[in-house]
């Protein structure tokens, strides 16, 4: 509503949102990819919407679709992502929630491969994607004010994301954990830590739509005050 009227705490103000898996083609048919249904990004996206703010969406093959009121961007793989998102800056903020592949095919095919009858398989080479999150919190000019990232992680969950964050160069993560039997991977909740310079602080269990209205919330503080 705050959007429509063209007010909220957030108006005036660009944020950048990644979101989705990234697809990495093997050949024109093949890809390989990170597990991501798009849900959580996608609904930081539209809670940052909601509290007045321009957001550019720059979004992988989600299977959620993207909010309203949002501006799209649809890319493929992580270089086209950070290319969108290069071409996206200067921001107030940006949000890097995409499940980006960490590893590209480096010999993908031009042409669909082929089973050559001698039972023997295709042997793939890969070559490491670029950090988006990492290459934006370590730009000399025009870094935006806030930069945040998320950690999936399945062991020391705390302890895993504070290190990356420090490696990053990040200013808040959002960790998460995402072990089989927690059920947030690909369901409809999930349970955050907020790791910042000040320490970090552990969110209720709550709706993904919730945990995107909560970190909304504080993105719009950190940025107003
Ligand atoms: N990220 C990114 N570009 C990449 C890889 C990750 O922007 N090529 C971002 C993600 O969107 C996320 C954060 O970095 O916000 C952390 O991603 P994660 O996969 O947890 O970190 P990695 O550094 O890839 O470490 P790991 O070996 O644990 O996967
Ligand atoms: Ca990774």
């Amino acid at each position: 509503i705050e959007a429509a009227l063209g007010t909220g705490p957030l108006k005036g103000r660009h944020v950048v949102v990644t979101s989705g898996p990234t697809h990495e083609p093997i050949d024109p048919v093949r890809y390989i990819a990170n597990r991501s249904s798009g849900a959580q990004g996608a609904a930081i996206a539209a809670a940052l919407a909601a509290l007045g703010a321009d957001v550019t969406f720059v979004s992988g093959p989600a299977t959620v679709p993207p909010p309203e009121g949002v501006r799209v961007v649809q890319v493929e793989t992580a270089r086209e992502m950070l290319a969108a998102v290069e071409a996206a800056l200067p921001a107030d903020a940006a949000v890097f929630a995409a499940a980006v592949a960490d590893w590209r095919v480096a010999n993908a095919a031009e042409r669909k491969m082929k089973k050559d009858g001698s039972g023997k398989a295709p042997a793939l080479d890969f070559a490491e994607n670029p950090d988006i999150l990492a290459t934006v919190s370590k730009m000399e000019t025009g870094r935006p004010e806030l930069v945040i990232g998320f950690a999936a992680e399945t062991d020391d969950v705390v302890a895993n994301a504070t290190a990356k964050r420090a490696r990053k160069g990040c200013d808040w993560i959002v960790a998460n954990d995402v072990s089989a039997g927690t059920g947030i991977m690909g369901g409809a909740e999930n349970a955050v830590t907020v790791i910042t310079a000040e320490g970090s602080e552990s969110w209720p269990r709550m709706g993904k739509d919730e945990v995107a209205r909560w970190l909304a919330a504080r993105i719009a503080k950190a940025l107003v005050e």
